[in-house]
């Protein structure tokens, strides 16, 4: 190896190693997402993450698509600028129409979103090639889920239901009892009358709270899958693929945290999600004006 040789590939070490240590972002309408996050710090300790909450315009569920394409390119485009090495779409709904336009803006950039990992877990799930999914009324409208089943399983069929009520119930921490067991039995007693789904996709990122009050109503041998699982398998093997995954075991990784409303109102909702409470210093209210 000559001179030159040596010193370019002595720069592209150093390069790799800058990149290694970079956070990887998570983008989120709002709250929800920390569902995404807790699953990927389990899964990936060593990990840094910068995480976008739009809280002051969330619920995206109930936005039109190109309202969502719009907010999600502007919160994403502040995650780049503050220099990630990986882009999670974390929000279903998000992922459902804005992950094309965000691929094509950031080609060099591993972006992951949570429904081709979900479909694919769900596909595996399933032994009757029934299933169920339940998300935001933007994410049924966009059938992302749908298409990528039926183009992997031609045979599967796919049942979608909106359940807005459920982000509510999440987000008032109101996860088991006679409410939300009342709520569910609204929107999965007729889904359940006609078909005989044998597994159901949470397809948005508030239902994992609710899980136990969904599982009551659908029955144990219904297998319920959660696209957080198997989004983060998909992140460590791409980051494993790019050489840009942080597995050495130096420090335990730490999460920052964007927010575009009220850091407090976030503080209150994620002590429900994350199960503890955020320290103030970990917050930042970012102007996120469109
Ligand atoms: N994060 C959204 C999703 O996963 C749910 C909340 C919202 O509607 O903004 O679809």
């Amino acid at each position: 190896m000559n001179y030159l040789e040596h010193k370019n590939q002595s720069i592209e070490i150093v390069e790799k190693s800058k990149q290694i240590n970079k956070p990887i972002g998570i983008f989120d309408s709002g709250v929800g997402g920390l569902t995404v996050l807790k699953t990927l710090q389990a899964i990936l300790p060593y990990e840094d993450f910068l995480y976008f909450g739009d809280t002051a315009r969330l619920p995206y569920g109930s936005k039109s698509e190109n309202t969502i394409i719009h907010y999600t390119r502007r919160a994403c485009h502040i995650l780049v600028q503050r220099g990630v090495k990986a882009l999670i779409i974390a929000c279903n709904t998000a992922s459902s129409v804005a992950l094309p336009s965000l691929i094509a803006e950031y080609p060099h950039l591993p972006i992951i979103g949570v429904i081709e990992p979900g479909a694919k877990a769900a596909i595996q799930a399933s032994l009757n090639g029934q299933i169920a999914v339940l998300a935001t009324a933007a994410t049924v409208r966009a059938g992302a889920y749908q298409r990528i089943i039926q183009a992997l399983h031609p045979q599967a069929q796919v049942f979608s239901k909106a359940c807005p009520l459920f982000v509510a119930l999440a987000e008032e921490g109101l996860e088991e009892g006679k409410i939300p067991e009342a709520i569910a039995e609204h929107y999965l007693r007729p889904l359940l009358k006609q078909h005989q789904p044998d597994t159901l996709v949470l397809g948005c990122t508030h239902f994992p709270i609710l899980l136990k009050t969904i599982q009551k109503i659908v029955g144990e041998t219904t297998l319920i899958v959660d696209s957080a699982h198997a989004t983060a398998d998909t992140i460590k093997a791409e980051l494993i693929h790019h050489r840009l995954i942080q597995d050495t075991p130096l420090q335990k990784g730490y999460c920052h945290f964007l927010v575009t409303d009220a850091p407090k109102e976030f503080q209150r909702v994620a002590t429900y999600f994350l199960k503890q409470s955020l320290p103030d210093h970990v917050l930042e209210w970012v102007d996120h004006v469109c």
